[in-house]
Formats: structure tokens, sequence, C-alpha cells
């Protein structure tokens, strides 16, 4: 079995990747793991150090919206774990050109690879963001698309692509909708890394707006997992929603952090909200808990002590990324 997982420099792909090497995932044991990354400034090939020596890893530098280059790696793979993408919901405001051509374009490119290689299946890793925002209860699968940022449209513009791919070409495509990640190894230009990394610098968090935004937080770990189970198990051609951490507002997480890290409200600096802030995520995640068993493992409290702990122990892999 070969797997080839796109963005796997990137925080969470990265994870995938480790846990694969690990045989951490029962269905893929002994699997041969092809990374294929653009390595933008998301992508750190020292995410992968641990495995790096791995017989069984190959990485290969190349981007997902070149058909060339897609087509020589995706040669010989059964299966697609797609990760890569832009990912930062600030960028994408004040830029959102790449957004557009690596996730819609990026992933258009890596399903027709995919369909001319006769590849088994097609893993789609997406994103809950493409519900919208929701005010009470929580979105099941076939709630509609509503996304607000550009981030949010492209990513629910890949997973039309990768529906019509299934649809009209009988691709053998799994999507995964996730809620938001925490872990080691996430770029510090997210809320948890750019938080921890601060206090630990000893300067003030930016907390945005009223600190209302509320957005249920799960371990990468769980994440992971939840991708491998819809990747052996799921459905072709269905959606998997993927939560079941902890549900917290903005102000709520950030006194979380402030503890975790030993710091005081002071340090909290109160900034304008965030152009078309969603205010409120969360998936309704019964599907792939009743179908194909997941349910998250990693408790909040113990998941956000040892994240904290990784970045006060790796200062040199963030430190040259946050000036
Ligand atoms: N971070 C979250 O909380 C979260 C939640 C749900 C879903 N997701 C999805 O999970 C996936 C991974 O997210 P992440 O947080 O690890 O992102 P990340 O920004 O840390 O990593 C993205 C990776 O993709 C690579 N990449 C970007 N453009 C590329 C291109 N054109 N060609 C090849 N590689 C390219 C980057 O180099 C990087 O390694 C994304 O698809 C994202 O939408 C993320």
């Amino acid at each position: 079995m070969r797997v080839l997982v796109t963005g796997g420099a990137g925080f969470i792909g990265s994870h995938f990747v480790r846990t694969l090497i690990a045989d951490g995932y029962p269905a893929f044991t002994g699997a041969d793991v092809v990374v294929l990354d653009a390595f933008t400034y998301a992508g750190r090939i020292e995410n992968l150090d641990t495995v790096r020596d791995s017989p069984r890893l190959r990485v290969e530098r190349g981007d997902i919206r070149d058909p060339h280059r897609v087509a020589e790696v995706v040669s010989g793979v059964d299966l697609i774990a797609h990760f890569a993408a832009e990912t930062h919901v600030d960028r994408s405001i004040t830029g959102a050109a790449d957004f557009v051509t690596t996730n819609v374009v990026g992933t258009q490119v890596l399903l027709q690879a995919a369909l001319d290689a006769g590849v088994g299946r097609f893993v789609h890793v997406s994103t809950d963001e493409v519900y919208g925002s929701i005010d009470s209860g929580s979105w099941p699968e076939t709630h509609p698309l509503e996304p607000n940022s550009p981030y949010s449209a492209a990513k629910a513009g890949s997973d039309l692509l990768a529906r019509s791919y299934h649809r009209t070409h009988g691709l053998d495509v799994v999507v995964t909708r996730c809620s938001n990640n925490y872990g080691p190894h996430q770029f510090p230009e997210k809320v948890v890394p750019l938080f921890v990394t601060n206090l630990l610098d000893g300067k003030k968090v930016p907390l945005y707006g009223d600190g209302g935004n509320v957005r249920d937080w799960l371990h990468v770990d769980d994440h992971c997992r939840g991708v491998a189970l819809a990747a052996a198990k799921g459905r072709s051609g269905e959606v998997y929603n993927i939560g079941g951490g902890i549900e917290l507002s903005n102000r709520e997480l950030t006194t979380r952090l402030l503890a975790a890290v030993g710091a005081g409200e002071d340090m909290v600096e109160r900034v304008p909200d965030r152009k078309g802030h969603d205010r409120r995520y969360s998936v309704d995640w019964s599907k792939i808990r009743d179908e194909l068993g997941y349910v998250p493992r990693r408790g909040f409290g113990e998941g956000l002590a040892e994240t904290v702990t990784w970045y006060r122990e790796h200062r040199d892999w963030w430190e040259p990324l946050t000036v």
C-alpha cells in the first residue's frame, strides 16, 4: 500500500505522516508514504525530522497546481490523503488569490491526476468552516455550504469538486470536515500557538472584538485518527464531520492559555474584530461515530498542557517563524 499525503510538511499533514510511519493507524500498517508539499511558509521539513530516515517515507517537493509534477508523484499511489491548502483565514482576507489557485485549482489537478492514474481512494480533508456560522445547534453533513471567508469559500469549492469527481467519474472520494485543531507543530500565526509563543516571549495577546466567537477545539491527533478511519472504512462519496472537542469562546480559550503559560489578564490586548468573523462553529459528528466508531480521545486540559510544553521546549522550531 502506498499513501500520498499532500501538505505532509504542514501542521496536520505532518502529524498524519508521523503517525502513519509509526504504524499508528491499524488499517495502514506498513504502508509506504509519499509526501507532496510545495514548502510554502507553512510547510516545514523539520516537522518530519523524526521520520526522515524511515525507508518507508519519500518526500517530494512540488506544487499541487502543477499537473505534470502531480502526475509523476501520483503514479503508483493507492490512497491520497489531501491536506495541502492555504489555511489562514486572516491571510485570505488580505489576499485571496493563492487560496483560490491552491485550494480550488490544486484540488482539481489532484482529482484529475487520481482519476487518470487509477488511484483507489481520495480523501479530501476539509473544514467545518464551509458551513458558515451557526448560532445554536450543530451542522449535520447535509447542511448547505454557506462559507463566509475567502478561505472557507475556496475550501467549499474544493469540496464540491471532490463530490463532482465522484458523481461524474465514479472516483472513490471521501470528504472530511473537521473543527479547529490544536497541538504541536502548528504555525505560530494561528491563535493557540500565536498566544502561547507571545506569552512565552512576554508579549501581549491580541483578542479579536468581544472575544465571544465560539469554536470547537479538537486535538490534531483526534482529527488525524478520524481521517484515517474515513480513509479505511468511510463510504465512497460520503462526507464525514469530525469534531467532539471542547466548545470555547475565544475569551474562554484565552483564559485557559493564560493559565497554562502562567500569565495574567493584563497580557490581553483587545483588537478590532476580524472582518466577517464567523460567530460560532459546531459540527454534528454523530455520523462518523455511529458508522466508523470514531470518538475523540484527547482531553482538552491534558492536550493543551502538553501543547504548551511542546512550544516551551521547541523555541528553536518557532522562534525563526515569528520574526
Ligand atoms: N488547522 C485547522 O484547524 C484545520 C481544521 C479543519 C481542517 N483543516 C484542513 O486541514 C488541512 C491542513 O491544515 P493545516 O492546519 O495543517 O495547514 P498548514 O497551513 O499548516 O499546512 C498546509 C501545507 O500545505 C502545503 N501547501 C500549501 N500550498 C501548496 C501547494 N500549492 N502545493 C503543495 N503543497 C502546498 C504547505 O506547504 C503546508 O505544508 C487543510 O486542508 C485545512 O483546510 C485544518
